[in-house]
């Protein structure tokens, strides 16, 4: 069975995350999508929240999982008997850290594979940071957000 993980901050889910769910999920039999619970890195919304949308934009999909973790991901996929690791690519500024990051887990754990995926072209520009910043000066981000979630994106960032 080939069971691949989709990590990232998901802070929050865009439809670019989304795309690369949709099409990891049609090459393997079971997808975890994981959201990373880092201390270290300030949030817009609760690792509750993120999970929550994800929830929401998945629960039509038979056979993806939504789950998180702490700590190093090759730890975590050794845990779930996972060995594919799925990472989307939106430009080159994206493939200097990925592939230093998919070395250093190689390094960890030689029998887990990263799998690149390259975004949808119409979503090359988007990115969660992009959507914050949208959506806290009060922008429409209707076309950047799976629909189910986009309600609660838009209460996080309250207009007085
Ligand atoms: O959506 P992001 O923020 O680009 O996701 C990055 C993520 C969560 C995939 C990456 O930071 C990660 O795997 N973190 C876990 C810690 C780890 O294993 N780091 C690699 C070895 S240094």
């Amino acid at each position: 069975m080939r069971k691949a993980l989709y990590p990232g901050s998901f802070d929050p889910i865009t439809k670019g995350h989304l795309d690369i769910i949709v099409r990891s999920h049609a090459i393997v039999d079971h997808l975890t999508v994981a959201v990373l619970e880092n201390p270290r890195k300030q949030s817009a919304f609760t690792v509750g929240e993120r999970l929550e949308m994800l929830k929401r934009c998945t629960e039509k999909y038979p056979g993806i999982e939504v789950d998180y973790f702490s700590g190093l991901l090759i730890e975590y996929v050794k845990r779930k008997g996972i060995s594919i690791v799925i990472k989307g690519l939106r430009a080159i500024s994206d493939f200097e850290f990925e592939f230093q990051m998919a070395l250093v887990n190689r390094k960890l754990n030689p029998d887990v594979e990263t799998l690149f995926m390259m975004t949808n072209s119409k979503y090359s520009y988007l990115s969660s940071s992009i959507v914050k910043e949208i959506a806290d000066f009060g922008g429409d981000i209707s076309s950047l957000v799976p629909p189910e979630v986009h309600d609660l994106i838009v209460r996080k960032f309250p207009r007085d």
